[in-house]
């Protein structure tokens, strides 16, 4: 492992208060938190139904963090240019979503934010082998999308250590965010494997205040005391 790289603490919205979301942001601003997760669900590729792009859009005039927008939606092209001009930094599509994946990722670069792909646990790394070299990001889920405060897929361990050896053997840069049961206490584990950005929704927002909770984070993540 490299021990200098970067890991990037990344909060669900999922589990803040949607009745105060521009304090909750800027909460997270002053917390040191540098990104933040949009969890878009609409109640057909997942069960639950959350937020869409015109929410983000309201909120991207109350804050400068970096909006990662994770689309758990059918068929996201309807939708790509909408959370862009909304004003998301990273749009994260997911693999099983998009009928034509390159040409997805690529409308999203075309369109000024960073392409992301995400896979579901049970999805294979084969499926995104030759996308590798456009996303900035690729998500592994390590529990099915839909809901927070969900168990970790142990297995998620072995594919992010898998993808960590993948990206290595072709000298790419492309950061591993993990995403689902994630906490302190496996995040150093996380890391170890090659997680780079981590998201905790309910391990982060139900233990205030968010910057000692970030400072928790950090700390797991290098396993200082
Ligand atoms: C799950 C979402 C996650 C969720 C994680 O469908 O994609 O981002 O908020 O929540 P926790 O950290 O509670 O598992
Ligand atoms: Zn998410």
């Amino acid at each position: 492992m490299d021990v200098n790289r970067e890991v990037i603490l990344a909060p669900s919205l999922l589990s803040a208060d949607f009745s105060r979301l521009a304090l909750e942001l800027e909460a997270l601003e002053r917390a040191g938190v540098p990104w933040v997760h949009w969890d878009v669900m609409d109640g057909s590729f997942v069960p639950n139904i959350t937020f869409g792009a015109p929410v983000i859009a309201r909120c991207r005039k109350e804050s400068a963090l970096f909006f990662d927008v994770h689309l758990m939606i059918d068929d996201p092209d309807r939708y790509l240019e909408d959370f862009v001009q909304a004003g998301a930094d990273l749009v994260c599509v997911h693999a099983e979503a998009c009928r034509h994946l390159e040409r997805t990722l690529s409308e999203i670069a075309a369109m000024g934010a960073k392409p992301a792909v995400a896979l579901n646990p049970h999805t294979p790394l084969e499926m995104i082998d030759y996308i590798l070299p456009q996303v900035h990001m690729v998500l592994i889920m390590s529990v099915n999308p839909g809901f927070g405060g969900q168990k970790f897929i142990p297995f998620s361990l072995d594919k992010i250590r898998r993808l960590k050896t993948l990206l290595a053997s072709r000298r790419l840069k492309t950061l591993i965010q993990v995403d689902g049961g994630v906490s302190p206490e496996n995040a150093f584990e996380l890391v170890q494997c090659g997680a780079d950005v981590l998201v905790s929704g309910s391990a982060f927002f139900n233990h205030p205040p968010y910057a000692q909770r970030h400072e928790t984070f950090m700390r797991s993540a290098r396993r200082k005391k």
